[in-house]
């Protein structure tokens, strides 16, 4: 008996331990030496953009043996496959076929529209190193998985598709000739964030610009100025420093406003800035007025083009500035006009924005993701307030620990790479998740998580609605209880009822707080034609329109919308053959520039100033 107690005890603890090991395995994330320099895209930067050569690898076969253990000798050494010693070699990146960075694969090569998996990527490239210098690699973005090795050797790996990271490789950089290579694997993943199911091509690869960034030993990692609320003139925040020296000084100037400031950095490497901009002209959407901004530590600088504005919720009203603003807006999707896939040049944002514009809006919803800092930085310039959003889209794994640390990376990317940005007014948390316990206790963790890092934006996410009845709509989501703005989808007239449906429907809202409508609309294929009850045709969808504006206007919380969407994009479960062909066509907006009915019905309602709050 004494034998089995001590057996079973065992087993116990043996048990218990493996479990440990396995949290403790859950709990490792893949990324790992990565951090994100705020306003990197302000530095001189030594652009990787052009072709790589690249390498199909769906086995992974350069990075794991048949025991899938880390190979050491993997694809990341580059090696030539003649060699004197006979050393079998059965890779060459030297005689692979290239692909353009930045750009995703899928629409680079037929061969690889369905692709999903690894892909290698490799390119030589020459750099100079100076003396007291950091360098990093900058991504834009590498969807989903990515890891990089400079001159044979691993320097960092990252998980997430649509965020900026930069990861050092100074010890590792080479004066003269250097190679970089990169393993990127876009399958999905079950404890993924997004996870396996969304509405949008699962488009991989290096999809936004890579570079090579030199800071000096002692840099600005990330600042925060804005406009205080209370009074408008003056910029408060902070100016973060990496390896400042005991009492080093970060000085900040707004050379237009000759307002000019200086502060002594913390033991924390933080420095608290204050400076009164008498004369300040606030940033509008109308007036998108960007001030140069330099910012200056040791021998570090950074010279910003900043806008400055307030953004809050007061009662049922958003506040721009302190007045009151109605969101006239629309969502877009990172999808290249014209050429498709993902959106990555300026021409891309411009051609997405100037619509927008054109349409008379004052505002774009970014869906589902951080978009490419050239969206934001148009945005700024253009003069459109940006909902920015993190995938946590639809049913992502909400118990899993690892999954919420996964978000949290993401949200903080995001917002380190974009809490200068003037455009941005809103951070949103998630798009239409189940309202289950576990999700709210996960998305309450990120609300509060947006709030620690930028309480300066308002937070929001996409709501789901509920039917109360035929002609019933109640909009009462636990989570709203934790949003500054309430986000929600709602699709009558295309899910469910006909356009005309809406002229009955009674909405409850269970919050006096602002709400956006981040979603509604209806498919159709531009150029068909037929009877406005013809579903697919140009006239159904403006009917949709027709019929949605007014019945939004009677909801009294209403302060904004972002109708789905200003551009058809492509997605996998959209597969009606001659009319969707692998794309969700409820764009105001064909692929190919083709302006569909529907552009001119909220054109028109935009321009005679629909929800005009000011
Ligand atoms: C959902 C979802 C979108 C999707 C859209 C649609 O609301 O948020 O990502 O594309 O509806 O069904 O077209």
């Amino acid at each position: 008996m004494g034998r089995f107690v001590v057996l079973s005890a065992l087993g116990l603890w043996l048990l218990g331990a493996s479990m440990e090991a396995q949290e403790a395995a859950l709990e490792a994330p893949f990324t790992q030496g990565t951090t994100v320099i705020e306003g990197a895209d302000r530095r001189p930067q030594t652009s990787l953009d052009g072709a790589w050569h690249v390498i199909e690898d769906p086995y992974f076969t350069g990075l794991y043996s048949f025991h899938h253990e880390e190979k050491k000798d993997g694809w990341f050494l580059n090696l030539p496959w003649q060699q004197g010693d006979q050393k079998l070699v059965e890779y060459s990146f030297a005689h692979s076929p290239t692909l353009r960075v930045p750009g995703d694969w899928n629409t680079q090569r037929d061969s690889l529209f369905f692709y999903e998996g690894p892909m290698w990527y490799e390119r030589d490239f020459t750099y100079h190193v100076s003396a007291g210098k950091r360098v990093f690699l900058h991504v834009g973005a590498a969807n989903y998985k990515s890891l990089w090795w400079v001159n044979g050797q691993k320097v960092c790996q990252h998980e997430g598709g649509f965020t900026t990271y930069d990861c050092e490789v100074t010890a590792q950089l080479k004066d003269g000739a250097n190679f970089v290579v990169a393993a990127v694997d876009n399958t999905r993943h079950a404890d993924g964030v997004p996870t396996l199911q969304t509405d949008w091509w699962n488009y991989g690869g290096l999809t936004r610009s890579v570079s090579l960034v030199e800071v000096p030993t002692s840099y600005i990692t990330g600042y925060d100025l804005h406009l205080d609320r209370a009074t408008r003139t003056r910029l408060e925040g902070w100016v973060q420093v990496v390896g400042a020296v005991a009492g080093e000084t970060v000085t900040v100037s707004v050379p237009e406003l000759k307002g000019n400031t200086s502060a002594v950095v913390g033991p924390d490497g933080r420095a608290l800035v204050s400076l009164a901009v008498p004369g300040l002209q606030a940033w509008t959407p109308e007036a998108p007025k960007l001030y140069t901004v330099e910012l200056a530590a040791g021998s570090d600088a950074v010279h910003e083009q900043m806008g400055f504005k307030t953004i809050e919720a007061r009662g049922t009203e958003i506040l721009l500035n302190g007045k009151p603003i109605f969101l006239r807006g629309v969502s877009i999707h990172a999808e290249a006009p014209y050429r498709t896939g993902r959106a990555d040049t300026e021409k891309d944002v411009t051609t997405l924005l100037g619509w927008a514009k054109e349409l008379g809006c004052n505002y774009v919803r970014l869906a589902h993701y951080p978009h490419d800092e050239l969206m934001t930085r148009a945005a700024d310039r253009m003069g459109l307030l940006v909902w920015s959003e993190i995938p946590t889209y639809w049913a992502i794994e909400f118990s899993n620990p690892a999954v919420l640390a996964k978000a949290k990376q993401q949200l903080g990317e995001e917002i380190a790479r974009d809490r200068n940005k003037a455009s941005i007014g809103l951070w949103s948390i998630a798009n239409e998740t189940p309202a289950t316990e576990a999700r709210t206790r996960f998305l309450t963790e990120l609300a509060g998580e947006v709030r620690r890092l930028d309480d300066q934006r308002l937070v929001t996410a996409a709501l789901l609605v509920r039917s109360a009845g035929p002609n019933e709509k109640v909009v009462d989501d636990r989570l709203g209880a934790v949003l500054d703005v309430i986000g929600m989808n709602e699709y009558i007239g295309w899910y469910e009822g006909r356009p005309e449906t809406a002229d009955t429907m009674r909405w409850t809202v269970a919050y006096q707080k602002p709400v956006v409508v981040s979603e509604f609309g209806g498919g159709a294929k531009a150029g068909l034609h037929g009877a406005a009850g013809e579903r697919w045709t140009e006239e159904y969808e403006a009917s949709i329109y027709e019929h949605t504006l007014p019945m939004l206007a009677k909801i009294p919380q209403v302060r904004g919308m972002s109708p789905w969407i200003l551009m058809d994009f492509r997605s996998p479960s959209r597969q009606l053959p001659g009319v969707q062909d692998y794309f969700n066509r409820k764009g105001l907006i064909s692929d190919q520039g083709q302006k569909k009915a529907a552009f001119g019905v909220l054109q028109q309602a935009y321009r005679a100033g629909y929800g005009r709050a000011e």
